[in-house]
């Protein structure tokens, strides 16, 4: 499998692909500050959900390495405050980022605090390990839950926008799924959507399925239903940025629409994500902020205005699929059949 620096420490800096520039050229940034981690996040540079919580800790390390360097501060939460408000503030949609900070900002009161930068590496490292562990777990339980292929032919997937080892530490959630399921079955076939307007499905998930030598088809997003009435696809797999209290999903936009089609089509829907995306304090869907971005995303395409001028424009990146039309929540504590409120808590043990 091919492994990116997605978010990763290198001689003590913050070391980012970036993604932006994927897949016509592979530019790797470093980081030295919370602010720049924080923009870099806000500008794309690194994007998906867990990959995001990733960089977050890296970024909340590498600010306390900066701030070592003129001396102990008298507090660090202090010290440290404007920077992780900063990352705190870079995207809203993604829980992984707040659950990363979350994760690291007890470490900040506690212990020695002329360790504190190095403790906050050791958990930013825990936090990237622990993702690639909890991806290749979702892997093997969603690969274990799949339809059985139709005669004739490999078992075809399709994913949305790029839930891969480009949006965490390595392998992927939806794309982990994909992964495990070519290891246990020898073959699939994946359709990919384009995932209008940032086109993660053309630029990173095409890229990534393809250089690990996967037979992957791309598509407009509009063409899935289509490619779903003839018969062309046996399930879909989905990532998600934050999933609410009662099983609703939030993840890229389009992805809903993906979700009716394939209850239309009795096609199965499975949703896979890490614990870490999961947001209990979030009753349901309706309450998960939905990032807006900027009107050029969706009035140009690849740097040429194809809009009218002066039309108004509706940028959502994400959108709420309810509960009742994932057909499973795949994480790495095992999966919720028909996810709901009752059976979220299970999977926490309460
Ligand atoms: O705007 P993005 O590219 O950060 O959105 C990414 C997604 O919506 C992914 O599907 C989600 O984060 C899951 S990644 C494992």
């Amino acid at each position: 499998m091919t492994v990116f620096d997605v978010a990763v420490w290198r001689e003590g800096r913050v070391r980012m692909l970036d993604q932006r520039h994927l897949p016509g050229a592979e530019i790797y940034h470093h980081y030295d500050s919370a602010a720049e981690v924080a923009e870099a996040i806000r500008e794309m540079v690194v994007r998906g959900a867990p990959a995001i919580g990733c960089a977050a800790a890296f970024g909340v390390a590498v600010e306390a390495f900066r701030l070592a360097r003129s001396g102990l501060p008298d507090s660090w939460t202090e010290a440290m405050a404007p920077g992780l408000a900063r990352l705190r503030d870079s995207r809203p949609t993604a829980v992984n980022l707040v659950w990363a900070l979350e994760r690291m900002a007890p470490l900040l009161r506690s212990g020695d605090p002329a360790r504190v930068p190095e403790r906050l590496l050791q958990e930013a490292e825990a936090i990237r390990a622990e993702d690639i562990a909890s991806c290749q777990a979702m892997g093997a339980a969603g690969a274990a839950i799949l339809p059985a292929a139709p005669e004739g032919r490999p078992l075809a997937i399709m994913t949305h926008c790029n839930a891969g080892a480009l949006a965490t530490a390595g392998y992927g959630t939806a794309l982990g799924v994909i992964r495990a399921a070519r290891e246990r079955l020898g073959q699939v076939v994946v359709y990919a959507t384009e995932t209008r307007p940032y086109l993660q499905g053309a630029r990173l998930t095409a890229w990534e399925l393809v250089q690990d030598g996967f037979e992957v088809t791309l598509m407009t997003d509009s063409m899935a239903g289509h490619a779903m009435s003839r018969g062309l696809v046996d399930v879909v797999v989905v990532g998600a940025d934050r999933v609410a209290a009662n099983g609703d999903v939030a993840n890229k936009i389009g992805t809903y629409g993906h979700a009716v089609l394939a209850r239309r089509h009795g096609i199965p829907f499975l949703v896979a994500c890490p614990l870490s995306t999961i947001d209990l304090a979030t009753p349901t869907g309706a309450q998960i902020p939905i990032e807006e971005r900027v009107a050029a995303e969706v009035t140009h395409f690849a740097g040429h205005r194809v809009a009218a001028q002066g039309v108004r424009v509706f940028n959502p990146a994400f959108d709420v699929t309810p509960a009742e039309l994932v057909s499973a929540l795949v994480t790495e504590r095992g999966v919720v059949q028909v996810p709901d409120a009752l059976r979220m808590r299970a999977l926490f043990g309460s």
